[in-house]
């Protein structure tokens, strides 16, 4: 029998009631909160963490190194507190789209209640204090404010570069076969209207940066305008030399396009010292932020020669908001990004990584133990974070998703490719990407999972 549930916030604090079984009484919101203060019902508070909650917490263990913390469960259960979650599922596919903490989603929330009141006043009101957020964005990842566009998400970042260059037919692009779907498609599509040539580089995973900087030097030819690759790529976590690559572009007047969907938020660096043109970001990915926001960083001397992918008048061309000219939509999604920022700042990015690291390890270093479960990503240090892909041998990794979800409640997803032309590039395996919010038992239950698979197959 489903018995009815409702949430409250009081103060701070977050109330769950559960209705009493028995009956079938239709539970108002009246009875409800008067069943707040009786025994009749099952009623627990969760406390609600905002920032400052976050941060007292954090400044109890920072005198103590990331990798310290990474293994305290006390620290990491109090960010727990931080987020609304369903917790009848384990979700190890954060690279789709993470959940945002609760104090960010209350934010939006909140945004976008002030600007239904008036639309047309409110909305215009939350829009000028984006620059805040721009602001804060190329503070917390080391850029000039007025080389940063806030997007809708990576797609777009990516696809204003891809669409905005000029390149004549027989102009060569350079980029890999682990590039993000969508933006293959984006240079295919124009393979196809402007006539210009597109090559895929393959790799074996994992591999190291030294290998994938010598590929795309011998793949550089006199036609090569563009090198377009991930920071880290979704299908294997594979992490790319940018700024090597972006120096070897840079000497031969070789313009740089890098796909960071999965990298901000995940693991610290700095843009100005990966001095590629173009950075392609979504902010609903590592960041927590709304769904619905992202980030384009443009080269300051490029953005004049860039074309927006809506159109903008002259006047603004040198100008980085030019990229932002998509009519009317929401203000309240870009507002609350000042509100992840400042979550992501309360923990530090240091200890995010850390703890990230340290929960991919929990399960790769046991599963690897097994003969039958293969590694597609490098555990080395400075290599690997959240993201991490693995298989069983002779066992189909759609078969497997379907298997974890169906007896465990377990999300992961698919990825890889096949190499006709060479075998050796050609793997599949499921993509694992915890969040910081994710318990050791939810990994240990993948782990059982995996191994019971590994020993005796799946069901039939
Ligand atoms: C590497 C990479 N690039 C780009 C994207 C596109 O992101 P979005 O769908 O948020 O635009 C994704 C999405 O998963 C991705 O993994």
């Amino acid at each position: 029998m489903t018995r009815d549930a409702f949430y409250f916030v009081k103060g701070r604090v977050w109330f769950y009631i559960l209705a009493p079984t028995g009956g079938n009484t239709m539970w108002s919101r009246r009875s409800f909160l008067r069943l707040a203060g009786s025994a009749t019902g099952a009623a627990f508070a969760m406390r609600s963490y905002g920032i400052a909650e976050v941060e007292a917490a954090t400044a109890a263990v920072a005198e103590r190194t990331p990798e310290e913390v990474a293994a305290d469960e006390s620290y990491w259960r109090e960010i727990q507190f931080a987020f609304t979650l369903d917790r009848t599922l384990i979700n190890l596919n954060n690279g789709n789209q993470c959940p945002s903490p609760a104090v960010v989603h209350e934010a939006c929330k909140r945004y976008m209640d002030w600007s239904n009141q008036a639309p047309v006043y409110h909305r215009g009101m939350i829009e000028r204090n984006i620059e805040m957020a721009r602001r804060r964005l190329a503070n917390e990842f080391g850029a000039d404010p007025e080389e940063i566009a806030i997007t809708r998400n990576a797609s777009e970042s990516l696809q204003i570069a891809q669409m905005g260059l000029d390149l004549k037919p027989g102009d060569e692009i350079l980029t890999t076969e682990q590039d993000y779907g969508r933006m293959l498609t984006t240079w295919d599509q124009r393979a196809r209207r402007d006539k210009i040539k597109v090559t895929r580089i393959d790799f074996p995973c994992p591999t190291t940066q030294a290998d994938l900087l010598k590929r795309f030097e011998t793949a550089i030819t006199l036609q090569t305008k563009v090198l377009h690759f991930c920071h880290i790529t979704n299908q294997s976590g594979q992490l790319f030399p940018v700024r090597d690559l972006s120096r070897l572009a840079r000497q031969r007047g070789i313009v740089t396009i890098v796909d960071g969907a999965h990298a901000m938020g995940h693991f610290p660096y700095k843009l100005r010292d990966l001095e590629m043109d173009y950075y392609g970001v979504s902010l609903h990915k590592w960041l927590l932020a709304p769904l619905g926001t992202g980030l384009l960083y443009v080269r300051r001397d490029r953005i004049a020669q860039t074309w927006p992918l809506q159109a903008a008048p002259e006047r603004r061309d040198t100008d980085i908001r030019k990229f932002e000219e998509i009519g009317t939509s929401p203000a309240a999604t870009k507002a609350a990004i000042n509100e992840a920022i400042a979550f992501q700042q309360a923990i530090g990015i240091e200890r995010k990584a850390a703890r990230l690291r340290y929960l991919t390890l929990r399960w790769a270093n046991e599963l690897k133990k097994s003969p039958r479960i293969r590694l597609h990503s490098s555990l080395e240090p400075g290599q690997t974070w959240g993201l991490a892909v693995v298989s069983i041998e002779g066992v189909d990794s759609n078969k497997l998703v379907t298997h974890l979800m169906d007896k465990h409640r377990i999300i992961v997803t698919a990825v890889g490719h096949e190499n006709i032309k060479d075998p050796k590039m050609s793997y599949r395996g499921l993509r694992i990407t915890p969040n910081i919010y994710t318990p050791l038992e939810e990994i240990d239950t993948f782990v059982e999972a995996m191994l019971a698979v590994a020993k005796n197959g799946l069901p039939a």
